[in-house]
Protein backbone atom coordinates (compact mmCIF):
# COMPACT_ATOMS: atom_id res chain seq x y z
CA UNK A 1 0.00 0.00 0.00
CA UNK A 2 2.21 2.55 1.45
CA UNK A 3 5.93 3.01 0.46
CA UNK A 4 8.56 3.68 3.03
CA UNK A 5 10.38 6.62 1.71
CA UNK A 6 13.46 7.51 4.16
CA UNK A 7 14.49 10.73 2.93
CA UNK A 8 13.68 12.62 6.01
CA UNK A 9 16.83 10.50 7.37
CA UNK A 10 19.41 12.57 5.01
CA UNK A 11 17.66 15.63 7.80
CA UNK A 12 19.33 14.05 10.82
CA UNK A 13 22.55 15.38 12.17
CA UNK A 14 23.14 12.44 14.03
CA UNK A 15 23.37 10.15 11.49
CA UNK A 16 26.91 9.43 10.19
CA UNK A 17 27.23 10.41 6.84
CA UNK A 18 27.94 7.33 5.11
CA UNK A 19 24.73 6.11 6.33
CA UNK A 20 23.47 8.92 4.50
CA UNK A 21 20.96 7.38 1.97
CA UNK A 22 21.46 8.40 -1.65
CA UNK A 23 18.63 9.41 -3.21
CA UNK A 24 17.30 8.44 -7.00
CA UNK A 25 14.76 9.03 -9.19
CA UNK A 26 11.64 6.48 -9.13
CA UNK A 27 9.07 6.06 -12.20
CA UNK A 28 5.40 6.83 -10.36
CA UNK A 29 3.03 8.33 -13.12
CA UNK A 30 3.21 6.04 -16.43
CA UNK A 31 3.10 8.11 -19.73
CA UNK A 32 -0.65 7.15 -19.84
CA UNK A 33 -1.56 8.71 -16.22
CA UNK A 34 0.03 12.09 -17.12
CA UNK A 35 -0.86 12.18 -21.13
CA UNK A 36 -4.41 11.74 -19.78
CA UNK A 37 -4.54 14.27 -16.45
CA UNK A 38 -3.13 17.03 -19.10
CA UNK A 39 -5.51 16.27 -21.23
CA UNK A 40 -8.63 15.99 -19.00
CA UNK A 41 -7.18 19.22 -17.23
CA UNK A 42 -7.08 21.37 -20.38
CA UNK A 43 -10.61 20.44 -21.60
CA UNK A 44 -12.00 20.83 -18.24
CA UNK A 45 -10.75 24.29 -18.06
CA UNK A 46 -11.86 25.24 -21.49
CA UNK A 47 -15.30 23.70 -21.01
CA UNK A 48 -15.54 25.78 -17.97
CA UNK A 49 -14.27 29.05 -19.14
CA UNK A 50 -13.94 29.34 -22.71
CA UNK A 51 -15.82 27.16 -24.90
CA UNK A 52 -19.61 28.03 -25.46
CA UNK A 53 -22.16 26.51 -23.03
CA UNK A 54 -23.70 23.94 -25.21
CA UNK A 55 -21.88 24.63 -28.28
CA UNK A 56 -20.56 21.77 -30.62
CA UNK A 57 -16.89 22.49 -29.65
CA UNK A 58 -18.43 22.54 -25.85
CA UNK A 59 -19.77 19.20 -26.32
CA UNK A 60 -16.83 17.97 -28.79
CA UNK A 61 -14.24 18.74 -25.71
CA UNK A 62 -16.92 17.32 -23.04
CA UNK A 63 -17.06 13.96 -25.07
CA UNK A 64 -13.65 13.72 -25.70
CA UNK A 65 -12.83 14.32 -21.80
CA UNK A 66 -15.15 11.49 -20.83
CA UNK A 67 -13.71 9.54 -23.27
CA UNK A 68 -10.05 10.10 -21.75
CA UNK A 69 -11.29 9.22 -18.11
CA UNK A 70 -12.79 6.23 -18.82
CA UNK A 71 -9.94 5.08 -20.92
CA UNK A 72 -8.02 6.70 -17.51
CA UNK A 73 -10.56 4.27 -15.21
CA UNK A 74 -10.06 1.05 -17.02
CA UNK A 75 -6.12 2.04 -16.82
CA UNK A 76 -6.77 1.69 -13.00
CA UNK A 77 -7.29 -2.05 -13.17
CA UNK A 78 -5.12 -3.51 -15.64
CA UNK A 79 -2.10 -0.23 -15.89
CA UNK A 80 1.09 -0.03 -13.86
CA UNK A 81 1.41 -0.32 -9.89
CA UNK A 82 1.00 3.37 -9.15
CA UNK A 83 -2.46 3.94 -11.14
CA UNK A 84 -4.46 1.09 -10.49
CA UNK A 85 -7.35 1.66 -7.94
CA UNK A 86 -5.79 -1.57 -5.57
CA UNK A 87 -2.58 0.88 -5.09
CA UNK A 88 -4.59 4.35 -3.68
CA UNK A 89 -8.52 3.26 -3.07
CA UNK A 90 -8.88 5.36 -0.03
CA UNK A 91 -10.31 2.43 2.63
CA UNK A 92 -10.56 3.53 5.46
CA UNK A 93 -7.56 2.20 7.47
CA UNK A 94 -5.57 4.08 4.48
CA UNK A 95 -7.17 7.12 5.84
CA UNK A 96 -6.70 6.49 9.22
CA UNK A 97 -3.14 5.35 9.00
CA UNK A 98 -2.71 8.83 6.21
CA UNK A 99 -3.82 11.22 9.07
CA UNK A 100 -2.11 10.12 11.72
CA UNK A 101 0.84 10.70 9.69
CA UNK A 102 0.18 14.23 8.96
CA UNK A 103 -0.90 14.74 12.59
CA UNK A 104 2.29 13.51 14.01
CA UNK A 105 3.90 15.69 11.11
CA UNK A 106 5.79 12.55 9.76
CA UNK A 107 7.27 12.31 6.49
CA UNK A 108 9.03 9.22 6.32
CA UNK A 109 6.06 6.81 5.24
CA UNK A 110 4.50 8.42 2.06
CA UNK A 111 2.60 6.98 -0.74
CA UNK A 112 4.56 7.39 -3.71
CA UNK A 113 1.29 7.28 -5.89
CA UNK A 114 -2.21 8.94 -4.35
CA UNK A 115 -2.52 9.44 -0.84
CA UNK A 116 -5.62 8.26 0.78
CA UNK A 117 -6.78 12.19 0.60
CA UNK A 118 -5.56 13.00 -2.88
CA UNK A 119 -7.05 9.53 -3.66
CA UNK A 120 -10.68 10.70 -2.44
CA UNK A 121 -10.43 13.85 -4.63
CA UNK A 122 -9.50 12.34 -7.47
CA UNK A 123 -12.00 10.47 -7.76
CA UNK A 124 -14.16 13.00 -6.69
CA UNK A 125 -12.98 14.73 -9.92
CA UNK A 126 -13.93 11.19 -12.20
CA UNK A 127 -17.08 11.11 -10.66
CA UNK A 128 -18.28 14.64 -11.69
CA UNK A 129 -16.85 14.56 -15.29
CA UNK A 130 -18.69 11.43 -16.02
CA UNK A 131 -21.72 12.94 -14.61
CA UNK A 132 -21.47 16.09 -16.90
CA UNK A 133 -20.56 13.75 -19.65
CA UNK A 134 -24.04 11.88 -19.18
CA UNK A 135 -26.36 14.93 -18.30
CA UNK A 136 -25.05 16.72 -20.84
CA UNK A 137 -25.61 13.58 -23.71
CA UNK A 138 -29.08 13.19 -21.68
CA UNK A 139 -29.59 17.11 -22.36
CA UNK A 140 -28.97 16.70 -25.85
CA UNK A 141 -30.18 13.41 -26.90
CA UNK A 142 -33.90 14.25 -25.37
CA UNK A 143 -34.07 10.62 -23.92
CA UNK A 144 -35.58 11.93 -20.82
CA UNK A 145 -38.24 14.39 -20.95
CA UNK A 146 -36.75 16.98 -17.71
CA UNK A 147 -34.43 19.28 -19.55
CA UNK A 148 -34.88 21.74 -17.38
CA UNK A 149 -33.57 19.30 -14.72
CA UNK A 150 -30.75 18.35 -16.39
CA UNK A 151 -29.88 21.40 -17.19
CA UNK A 152 -29.94 22.48 -13.44
CA UNK A 153 -27.51 19.40 -12.64
CA UNK A 154 -25.39 20.00 -15.63
CA UNK A 155 -24.88 23.37 -13.63
CA UNK A 156 -24.27 22.07 -10.55
CA UNK A 157 -21.81 20.13 -11.49
CA UNK A 158 -20.02 22.25 -13.12
CA UNK A 159 -19.94 24.66 -10.27
CA UNK A 160 -18.80 21.97 -7.82
CA UNK A 161 -15.45 21.85 -9.88
CA UNK A 162 -15.12 25.47 -9.58
CA UNK A 163 -14.69 24.38 -5.89
CA UNK A 164 -13.06 21.25 -6.53
CA UNK A 165 -10.42 22.02 -9.34
CA UNK A 166 -8.87 24.79 -6.96
CA UNK A 167 -8.84 22.88 -3.64
CA UNK A 168 -6.71 20.00 -5.92
CA UNK A 169 -4.14 22.28 -7.21
CA UNK A 170 -3.90 24.08 -3.55
CA UNK A 171 -3.89 20.42 -2.16
CA UNK A 172 -0.89 19.23 -4.65
CA UNK A 173 0.86 22.49 -3.87
CA UNK A 174 0.82 22.47 -0.06
CA UNK A 175 1.50 18.42 -0.24
CA UNK A 176 4.71 19.59 -2.61
CA UNK A 177 6.38 21.64 0.18
CA UNK A 178 5.03 19.18 3.25
CA UNK A 179 6.68 16.21 1.07
CA UNK A 180 9.81 18.48 -0.10
CA UNK A 181 8.49 16.70 -3.82
CA UNK A 182 7.47 18.96 -6.37
CA UNK A 183 4.47 16.71 -7.33
CA UNK A 184 3.34 19.05 -10.00
CA UNK A 185 7.00 18.32 -11.45
CA UNK A 186 6.28 14.96 -10.85
CA UNK A 187 3.06 15.01 -12.59
CA UNK A 188 4.64 16.12 -15.99
CA UNK A 189 7.93 13.63 -15.59
CA UNK A 190 6.47 10.88 -13.90
CA UNK A 191 8.86 10.62 -11.39
CA UNK A 192 9.46 11.28 -7.72
CA UNK A 193 12.54 11.13 -5.43
CA UNK A 194 13.32 8.47 -3.45
CA UNK A 195 15.97 6.93 -0.91
CA UNK A 196 18.18 4.28 -2.26
CA UNK A 197 17.61 1.47 0.37
CA UNK A 198 16.33 -1.35 -1.57
CA UNK A 199 15.79 -3.17 2.04
CA UNK A 200 12.60 -0.53 2.15
CA UNK A 201 11.52 -0.67 -1.31
CA UNK A 202 8.62 -3.15 -2.21
C1 LIG B 1 -17.24 17.14 -19.30
C2 LIG B 1 -17.01 18.40 -19.22
C3 LIG B 1 -18.05 19.49 -19.25
C4 LIG B 1 -17.96 20.64 -18.52
C5 LIG B 1 -16.85 21.05 -17.58
C6 LIG B 1 -19.15 21.41 -18.81
C7 LIG B 1 -19.42 22.66 -18.26
C8 LIG B 1 -20.55 23.42 -18.54
C9 LIG B 1 -20.84 24.70 -17.98
C10 LIG B 1 -19.95 25.45 -16.99
C11 LIG B 1 -22.01 25.11 -18.47
C12 LIG B 1 -22.76 26.41 -18.14
C13 LIG B 1 -23.76 26.11 -17.04
C14 LIG B 1 -24.55 27.33 -16.67
O1 LIG B 1 -24.02 28.14 -15.91
O2 LIG B 1 -25.69 27.44 -17.16
C15 LIG B 1 -22.48 24.10 -19.39
C16 LIG B 1 -23.65 24.17 -20.11
C17 LIG B 1 -24.02 23.24 -21.04
N1 LIG B 1 -23.35 22.08 -21.35
FE1 LIG B 1 -21.67 21.39 -20.54
N2 LIG B 1 -19.93 20.73 -19.71
C18 LIG B 1 -19.30 19.55 -20.02
C19 LIG B 1 -19.73 18.59 -20.87
C20 LIG B 1 -20.85 18.69 -21.68
C21 LIG B 1 -21.29 17.70 -22.65
C22 LIG B 1 -20.58 16.38 -22.95
C23 LIG B 1 -22.44 18.19 -23.21
C24 LIG B 1 -23.33 17.62 -24.26
C25 LIG B 1 -23.09 16.67 -25.05
C26 LIG B 1 -22.72 19.46 -22.62
C27 LIG B 1 -23.79 20.26 -22.93
C28 LIG B 1 -24.09 21.44 -22.35
C29 LIG B 1 -25.27 22.23 -22.66
C30 LIG B 1 -26.32 21.90 -23.71
C31 LIG B 1 -25.22 23.36 -21.85
C32 LIG B 1 -26.20 24.53 -21.80
C33 LIG B 1 -27.22 24.23 -20.75
C34 LIG B 1 -28.17 25.39 -20.58
O3 LIG B 1 -28.74 25.82 -21.55
O4 LIG B 1 -28.27 25.85 -19.41
N3 LIG B 1 -21.75 19.74 -21.69
N4 LIG B 1 -21.56 23.07 -19.39
C1 LIG C 1 -9.43 20.94 -14.43
C2 LIG C 1 -8.28 20.68 -14.01
C3 LIG C 1 -7.82 19.40 -13.37
C4 LIG C 1 -8.42 18.20 -13.19
C5 LIG C 1 -9.83 17.80 -13.60
C6 LIG C 1 -7.47 17.34 -12.53
C7 LIG C 1 -7.70 16.02 -12.19
C8 LIG C 1 -6.77 15.17 -11.66
C9 LIG C 1 -6.91 13.75 -11.55
C10 LIG C 1 -8.16 12.97 -12.00
C11 LIG C 1 -5.79 13.26 -11.01
C12 LIG C 1 -5.43 11.79 -10.80
C13 LIG C 1 -4.53 11.39 -11.95
C14 LIG C 1 -4.49 9.91 -12.22
O1 LIG C 1 -4.31 9.10 -11.31
O2 LIG C 1 -4.69 9.53 -13.40
C15 LIG C 1 -4.91 14.36 -10.74
C16 LIG C 1 -3.67 14.29 -10.16
C17 LIG C 1 -2.85 15.36 -9.98
N1 LIG C 1 -3.06 16.65 -10.42
FE1 LIG C 1 -4.68 17.33 -11.35
N2 LIG C 1 -6.31 18.02 -12.31
C18 LIG C 1 -6.48 19.28 -12.82
C19 LIG C 1 -5.58 20.30 -12.85
C20 LIG C 1 -4.36 20.24 -12.25
C21 LIG C 1 -3.40 21.31 -12.23
C22 LIG C 1 -3.60 22.68 -12.92
C23 LIG C 1 -2.36 20.87 -11.51
C24 LIG C 1 -1.07 21.58 -11.14
C25 LIG C 1 -0.94 22.85 -10.98
C26 LIG C 1 -2.62 19.52 -11.08
C27 LIG C 1 -1.80 18.75 -10.34
C28 LIG C 1 -1.99 17.43 -10.06
C29 LIG C 1 -1.05 16.61 -9.31
C30 LIG C 1 0.25 17.09 -8.70
C31 LIG C 1 -1.60 15.33 -9.25
C32 LIG C 1 -0.97 14.13 -8.52
C33 LIG C 1 -1.51 14.17 -7.12
C34 LIG C 1 -0.80 13.18 -6.25
O3 LIG C 1 0.44 13.19 -6.21
O4 LIG C 1 -1.51 12.37 -5.60
N3 LIG C 1 -3.86 19.17 -11.56
N4 LIG C 1 -5.52 15.52 -11.16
Amino acid sequence: MSQKRTTNLSDNPSMPSSNTPKTKQLRVWDILVRVTHWTVATGIIANLLFTEDGGELHEYVGYTVVGLVVIRLLWGLVGSRYARFSDFFPTLARIKHHLSDLSARRTDEQHLGHNPLAAIMVLSLWAVIIGLGTTGYLMESGILGNKDLLEEVHELLANSLYLLVPLHIIAAIVMSYWERENLIKSMITGNKTVTDKPSTMK
